[in-house]
């Protein structure tokens, strides 16, 4: 929502303390807040710590050579080869695609974008930098914030060339299958991602927002965007007792597994975070985002319940990305009509959509008039999604059985007890079925979900204390069992890609 040229819809920022025009003003956000404030809604704010603009103030400055505002950035001399031809000053690719360097002829160097040529990486070993974005933060919590998700983490620090002769050294190759050395996978990003110096960094905004907390008894919160380990994930946590993130953001439903993984493969997936967490924190869980195909486009329609029931019942937060509840798909985005640049520099206009992150980023779908509902105008931005005239918040508010429907009783269902505090274990039935059980004080709930086109019966006294009949409290969308239906646990019949929440009748 800050002033951007939009070379990545908002990620690359021009000003941290303004609000882009096309989307109000200054006074619009101040009114925005003042009245969540009133209805008990908390607002948080994206926070793009790693990178900024090439079109910012900053920059401009740097190449007419304030030093102040030039060292704000990475820069590097070129390499010129036998023939006189300069060269970027090392192997290192942008995340999005080609070289992670860009050369401006005003000051005579390369400076580093680890994202697109329009977001110039901060020089985070620049202590002014560190204050600057500290200044950032507290601009945007004096406004009432209610916390950041913290952009691109792993990427904030790049290693000391000091450490290498005052050079940025070449990356390894990750020896992945790719055989285009110009994509990010083609580079194993020892120096680029993942140093020591960036989990010190989030440590040092925990305590502003913990200053912020003194004021007004008020957490802050902190969710961090990381596609790493969970060793690495947890290190955002804190460290002994230096407290970090409340919500490192655990990716594996994206970054794990899809609609081919087994039941035993869901499992491990899941138990990654629960296993590596302090005792004492939270887990997360996010099926979704705007970077990452729809749910329903990498698990298949028939999942998005299960998914759901996956996000809203196992222990910890869910997170959930607009559209998720109503099992939106990917939309169709032509090449003519793409405007991601991660499909953009794939230069291909055949291979581009699966990098593309256009198609979940279609219009979200109110109702089945003009535009979904979601604007008057002519064009919109990218275009609606196929899907829409059922996919929608009208249709699907009216309709006996809904995934919308289903996502309400899922957040109803995950205030009770037996959710918040109740126990958690999990079981691949069989190679297509994965099941858990919560329980808590003698209340017991039971989620199945068929991964597959197959028919089966369970048996679930598998867990213990589950005996006799199983009460239906939420079923899939597909599924014809009624809710308040009892099933028998020894036996228990689901068809293909059913899920359903059950109960132990007591
Ligand atoms: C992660 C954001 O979610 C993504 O949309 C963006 O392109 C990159 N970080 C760079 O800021």
């Amino acid at each position: 929502m800050f002033q951007s040229p939009m070379y990545d819809f908002g990620y690359d920022i021009a000003d941290f303390y303004a609000v882009h025009d096309e989307y109000g003003t200054m006074e619009d956000f101040e009114a925005l807040i003042a009245k969540a404030k009133e209805l008990d809604i908390k607002v948080v704010l994206d926070f793009v710590p790693n990178h900024g603009s090439n079109e910012s103030v900053w920059f401009e400055e740097a190449l007419r050579g304030h030093e102040d505002y030039y060292d704000y950035f990475v820069w590097e001399d070129g390499v010129v080869d036998e023939n006189g031809v300069m060269h970027p000053p090392n192997n290192w690719n942008s995340v999005f695609r080609k070289s992670a360097w860009e050369y401006r002829e005003e000051v005579g160097k390369y400076y580093l974008h680890q994202f697109v040529i329009g977001q110039p990486d901060f020089n985070y070993r620049n202590p002014a930098v560190v204050e600057e974005m500290k200044n950032v933060l507290r601009f945007w919590l004096d406004k009432g914030v209610a916390g950041f998700r913290i952009d691109a983490i792993s990427h904030l620090f790049e290693v000391d060339k000091e450490l290498f002769g005052g050079k940025f050294p070449d990356e390894p190759l990750s020896g992945k299958s790719t055989d285009d050395p110009l994509s990010y996978d083609y580079l194993d990003h020892v120096y680029t991602v993942n140093q020591d110096e960036t989990y010190d960094m989030v440590y040092q905004w925990r305590e502003l927002f913990d200053e912020y907390e003194e004021i007004d008894g008020l957490q802050r919160v902190v969710m961090t965007e990381a596609y790493t380990s969970p060793q690495l994930t947890m290190r955002y946590f804190g460290d002994g007792d230096r407290e970090g993130a409340q919500m490192p953001f655990n990716f594996v439903l994206i970054s794990d597994v899809n609609g081919q993984s087994s039941a035993a493969e869901i499992k491990y997936a899941l138990d990654k975070f629960l296993t590596f967490k302090p005792i004492d924190k939270l887990a997360n869980w996010v099926a979704g985002n705007h970077d990452n195909f729809r749910v329903a486009s990498r698990f298949g329609p028939k999942l998005v319940d299960g998914i759901n029931m996956v996000v809203l019942l196992l222990p910890g937060i869910a997170v959930t990305y607009m559209g998720e509840e109503l099992g939106m798909q990917n939309g169709f985005v032509s090449w003519e009509d793409t405007v991601d640049p991660s499909a953009c520099n794939t230069d291909d206009p055949i291979n581009y959509y699966q990098k593309s992150r256009d198609p979940e980023r279609t219009p979200f779908q109110w109702n089945s008039g003009k535009n979904a509902g979601f604007s008057t105008a002519d064009k919109t931005w990218l275009p609606v999604a196929d899907t829409y005239e059922t996919l929608n918040v009208e249709v699907q508010q009216s309709a006996e059985k809904s995934h919308l429907n289903v996502y309400k009783k899922l957040a109803a269902l995950r205030t009770l007890p037996v959710f918040r505090h109740g126990r958690f274990e999990s079981v691949a039935l069989n190679s297509d079925v994965f099941a858990f059980r919560r329980w808590h004080e003698g209340e017991t709930y039971l989620v199945v979900i068929n991964l597959r086109e197959h028919h089966y019966h369970l048996d679930l006294t598998y867990f213990e204390n589950v005996e006799g009949h199983l009460e239906v409290v939420i079923s899939s969308v597909d599924s014809t069992r009624k809710i308040g239906e009892l099933l028998e646990a020894s036996n228990l019949p689901i068809s293909d890609g059913e899920s359903l929440v059950l109960k132990i009748v007591q």
